[in-house]
C-alpha cells in the first residue's frame, strides 16, 4: 500500500492542481483497497522470492563447484555438485514456477514445503560434504537429518500438487 501511496504523492503537483483532486482520491482509494486484497499476494512475492533467489544463488555455488571440480580434477564432492544442481537449483527453481503458475497452491503450507526441502538440502549437503572430506561420522547426523527434511519437502509437494488438483486446474 505505501507503494502506490508514495507513488501517488510523489506526484506532488498535481495535489495543487484542483482539477486532478478527484482522480488522485480514486486512485488512493483504489491503493488501499488494492492493499486489503495484498497479504496473500505480498505472502506469494516472499514465497517466489525464496524460490528463485535460493535457487539461482545455489546455482552460482553448484556450477562454481563444478569448475573447481573440474580444473583440480578432485571429484571427491562430485554428489554435493549433483545435490546442489539437482535439489537446490532445478527443484527449487521448478517449486517457484509451480507456484507461479498455481496460485491456488500458495500459502503457508507452500511456505513450509520450501522451507523443509530447502533448509534440508543446504543441512544435507553441509553433512554430505564434511563426511566426503574428513570421512567423520561426526557428519552423519546432518545428512541423515537433512535429507529427512528434504523427503518431507517433497512428500508435501506432491500432496499441495494432489490438493491443487482437487481444487482447480493443475494443468
Ligand atoms: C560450469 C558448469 C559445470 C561444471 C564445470 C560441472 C562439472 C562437473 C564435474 C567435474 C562432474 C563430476 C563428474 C564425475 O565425477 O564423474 C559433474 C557431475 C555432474 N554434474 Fe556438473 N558441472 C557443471 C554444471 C552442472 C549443472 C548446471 C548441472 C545440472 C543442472 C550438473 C549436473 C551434474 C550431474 C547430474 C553430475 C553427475 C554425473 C554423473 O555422475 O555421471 N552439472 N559436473
Ligand atoms: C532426500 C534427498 C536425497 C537423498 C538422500 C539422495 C541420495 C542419493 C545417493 C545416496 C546417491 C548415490 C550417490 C553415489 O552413488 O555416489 C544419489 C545419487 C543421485 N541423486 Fe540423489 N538423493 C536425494 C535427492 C535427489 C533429488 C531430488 C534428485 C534430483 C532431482 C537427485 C538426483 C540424483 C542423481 C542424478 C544421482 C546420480 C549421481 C551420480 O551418479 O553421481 N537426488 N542420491
Amino acid at each position: 500500500m505505501w507503494l502506490s501511496v508514495s507513488r501517488v504523492t510523489s506526484d506532488a503537483p498535481f495535489i495543487d492542481d484542483a482539477s486532478k483532486r478527484p482522480q488522485i482520491v480514486k486512485e488512493l482509494k483504489m491503493a488501499t483497497q488494492y492493499s486489503m486484497i495484498q497479504p496473500q499476494a505480498v505472502e506469494t512475492a516472499r514465497l517466489l522470492g525464496i524460490c528463485f533467489k535460493l535457487s539461482s544463488m545455489t546455482a552460482v555455488i553448484s556450477v562454481s563447484l563444478g569448475v573447481y571440480m573440474g580444473i583440480g580434477s578432485d571429484h571427491t564432492l562430485a554428489p554435493v555438485h549433483v545435490h546442489l544442481n539437482l535439489v537446490g537449483w532445478v527443484s527449487l527453481f521448478l517449486f517457484g514456477m509451480f507456484y507461479k503458475s498455481h496460485p491456488n497452491a500458495n500459502g503457508s503450507a507452500a511456505v513450509v514445503q520450501v522451507s523443509l526441502v530447502s533448509i534440508g538440502y543446504i543441512v544435507m549437503l553441509s553433512g554430505l560434504a564434511g563426511l566426503l572430506l574428513t570421512a567423520s561420522a561426526a557428519f552423519m547426523p546432518l545428512a541423515v537429518v537433512g535429507s529427512l527434511l528434504v523427503w518431507a519437502g517433497f512428500l508435501l509437494f506432491f500432496i499441495l500438487v494432489a490438493r491443487t488438483a482437487r481444487t482447480g486446474p493443475c494443468g
